[in-house]
Parts: structure tokens; sequence; C-alpha cells
């Protein structure tokens, strides 16, 4: 907590809102960043606050960007940093976004917070996300608000879509592929963290079918027959390499 415990006392006078315990998430999740220049996106400007700090925290020469479909948010961009106007749900938008300035390491979702804009967002600019980056989507307890599309296990909520998606990372495992096929999504996912308010996703490209490792004598011998052994049908079975 170093940085922002450093950091929020000396702030400018342009506004950031942010709930108080999200700087220890951004503490937990983007410390490992900081080494050397990344590519960072945020969603959200309003104010223009989080400009200078997100700056001054990742390494000089990351790329910076953020989007806002407020035009007067331009006015925020400084220098390091570039603001681009726009919807987070303009899919034109976000692939020009992608093309010029991705693939990203790290994007933020602090935008509109309604659960259908998260999700659309999330499902556009996934695909831009680097190997190990994470995509954090803040402010999530929208998922409960029916003005923002949700309310308590609405489906449609972005919390919701969430607990879907921790069950499709674990689609390797099924054997009920009629109600549950294997999911994509699982070659690709390494994890999905829910703090209060806030959802991280973390990439792993190319993510290989789960091994189980028998461990004796120093000696270690992998299998996925766990994975074909349940009488599944899908893609990963017969190709047990155990
Ligand atoms: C919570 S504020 C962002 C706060 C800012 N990240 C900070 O740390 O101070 C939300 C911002 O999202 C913007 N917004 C609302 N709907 C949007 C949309 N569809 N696409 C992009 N930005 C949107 C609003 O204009 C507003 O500036």
């Amino acid at each position: 907590m170093e940085f922002f415990n450093d950091y929020l006392p000396k702030t400018g006078d342009k506004v950031m809102t942010k709930w108080a315990h999200y700087f220890d998430i951004y503490y937990r999740e983007l410390t490992r960043f900081r080494q050397s220049p990344i590519k960072f996106l945020e969603i959200g400007v309003f104010q223009g606050g989080s400009l200078p700090m997100w700056r001054e925290f990742f390494a000089e020469g990351s790329g910076l960007v953020f989007i806002d479909i407020d035009p007067s948010c331009k006015a925020h961009e400084i220098e390091g940093t570039t603001v681009k106007i726009g919807s987070q749900a303009d899919p034109e938008f976000l692939k020009e976004l992608i093309n010029t300035h991705g693939p990203f390491d790290v994007i933020l979702d602090d935008g509109s917070h309604l659960c259908n804009h998260q999700i659309f967002t999330f499902e556009h600019l996934w695909p831009s996300l680097n190997h190990q980056g994470v995509y954090m989507v803040e402010d999530v307890h929208t998922s409960y608000w029916p003005g923002f599309g949700g309310g308590y296990r609405n489906e449609a909520s972005f919390i919701e879509y969430s607990k879907r998606i921790v069950d499709r990372m674990h689609s390797w495992y099924t054997d009920q592929d009629d109600l549950f096929p294997f999911d994509p999504i699982a070659q690709e996912l390494h994890s999905v963290r829910f703090y209060d308010s806030i959802c991280v996703f973390e990439k792993e490209k190319e993510k290989e079918a789960p091994m189980s490792l028998t461990i004796q004598n120093g000696k270690l011998l992998g299998s996925r027959k766990v994975l074909s052994g349940r009488g599944r049908k899908s893609v990963f079975a017969n190709k047990d390499d155990g």
C-alpha cells in the first residue's frame, strides 16, 4: 500500500472518485505490473483524477489510455496519457481502440457501471488482454441495483455473468456434455477473483488441459486420465497422455 499511502495525500486539484478499499485491491493486483512499461486502459475519466495517479504508479514509457463517452474529458489528457472519446458499448470504437492502442496488460472498467455495458465491454476487450494480464471491473455492486440492470440473482447482472465464467473455467472437468459443454474460455482463463465490488479476471493464454501429478521419490508422473475417465465425450476425452 506504500505507493497509495504516499500518493493520496499529495494529489492535485483533479478529482478522483474511488471507494476507499479499492486501493488495497490495486496494490494486490497491480504491483507486479510496475517493474517495466505496460499497456493500461481505464474506462471512465470523469474529472481526470486517476490519470496522474496511474502515470506515477506505472513505469515510465507505459502506454496509458483512457476512454470516456463525455467529450469534455479530453481536456483531462496529460503528458504520457491518451484520452479517447467514445462509448464502451460501441463495437466500432472498441475495435479501433484495440487496433490503435492494444493489446493491453491491464484493463480497468470504471465506466457506466451498467451491467449490460460491463458484459459487452468484457466480451469485446477480453481478447485484447495479454498473457498474464488482468481485466478488472469496478463497482460491481451495481449488479444488485435494478436501475443498473442488476437485482439479487438477476441473470443479466455482471456478478451472475462472472459466476457463470467460474463455471466455464471448470468446463474441462464436466461429464455432462449436453448440459455443460467445454467452453474455450477455459483455455485462456487463469483465475477469477471476487473482491467486494471488484471482479478480476486473469488471462493465461494457451492453457493446457489440467494434469494430475503423482509424486514419489523425486519423480513426477503426469496424467489427464481423470478427465477422460469420467465418461466425458467433449473435446478432451481420448486425449489423455498419462
Ligand atoms: C465513475 S466515473 C470514472 C471515475 C474515474 N475513473 C476516476 O477514477 O475518477 C464514470 C465515467 O464513466 C463515463 N461513462 C459513462 N457511460 C460511459 C460509456 N458508455 N462509455 C464510456 N464512458 C462512460 C462517465 O462519463 C464518467 O466520466
